[in-house]
């Protein structure tokens, strides 16, 4: 791909790009969102928590096409998602690395990768050459896998089945090979997990993971004299206080609100 002039290094961002992957139904939404959460509350920082497709207003309508649509050939399908991508990026990740959030999604430029040229047998260097293409070469600074058997994660989905979902075992059993071959060929940005742990165990490990490849700071709390600084105890009793919204981010204080402009939204 040109590594013309309108390259924009992501490396120079001040914030922090994390993206999960995986097949349906493996529980991405679940940990992203607990990863967000804990990550606000160590760093202080703004999270922005966000997904593919569909993490903007356009990106919706891009989505309900894609998944609920009328059925189209792979190439057209990989164009909306790398569509959605462009658009994503543009104006919601690359505004909120910008100005040195933690941005996690729920599906970034792997899923691609993974479903269109794994899944629907498209090539895969074309696949990621759109996709560069789209968000101008910014890549995550790590990405998680969650790994599940594909007729397990499609009997935990309850509601009906979209497009892809519906596309049969063989094409998630490719899409699943892809995303471990892609995995094995860049351990540095990888980490891949085995997602048939129970939340809470698959989301302490996350954590290890995030905060080994991550160098984040965290947050130093102001000296109380008589109050103990409560004990991070993990999961259960923070999990109503910070509300969720795709596109949406929030801070430490758990107050959620619009985290960007209006060509986020
Ligand atoms: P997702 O939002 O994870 O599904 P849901 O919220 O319905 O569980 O993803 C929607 C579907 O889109 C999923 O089957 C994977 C597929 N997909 C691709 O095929 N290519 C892509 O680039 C992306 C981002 C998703």
């Amino acid at each position: 791909m040109s590594d013309g002039a309108d390259r924009v290094d992501a490396v120079s961002a001040p914030g922090y790009f994390i993206s999960f992957e995986g097949g349906d139904g493996v529980g991405k939404s679940t940990q992203s969102r607990l990863l967000g959460q804990w990550l606000g509350e160590l760093t202080g920082r703004e999270v922005v928590l966000t997904r593919e497709p569909g993490g903007t207003e356009l990106g919706k309508e891009l989505r309900a096409a894609v998944l609920h649509g009328q059925d189209m050939d792979p190439r057209t399908e990989a164009l909306i998602y790398a569509a959605d991508r462009a658009h994503h990026v543009a104006s919601l990740v690359r505004p909120a690395l910008e100005r040195g959030a933690i941005v996690v999604t729920d599906r970034y430029l792997d899923s691609s990768v993974a479903y269109q040229a794994g899944g629907r047998e498209l090539g895969a260097d074309e696949v990621e050459l759109i996709s560069r293409w789209a968000v101008q070469d910014l890549m995550p600074d790590v990405t998680i896998l969650l790994d599940l058997d594909p007729a397990a994660a499609s009997a935990r989905i309850r509601r009906q089945h979209d497009r892809l979902e519906r596309a049969g075992a063989e094409f998630h059993r490719r899409t699943r090979e892809a995303f471990l071959a892609r995995a094995a060929a860049d351990p540095d940005r990888w980490v891949v997990l085995d997602a048939t742990a129970s939340i809470d165990d698959l989301q302490a490990q996350i954590r290890v993971d995030v905060a080994a490849r991550l160098e984040l700071t965290p947050v130093v709390e102001e000296a109380e004299d008589t109050v103990a600084a409560e004990p991070d105890d993990g999961f259960d009793d923070t999990d109503s206080a910070i509300g969720y919204t795709p596109g949406l981010g929030f801070g430490p204080g758990g107050a959620a609100g619009p985290t960007t402009g209006s060509g986020a939204a």
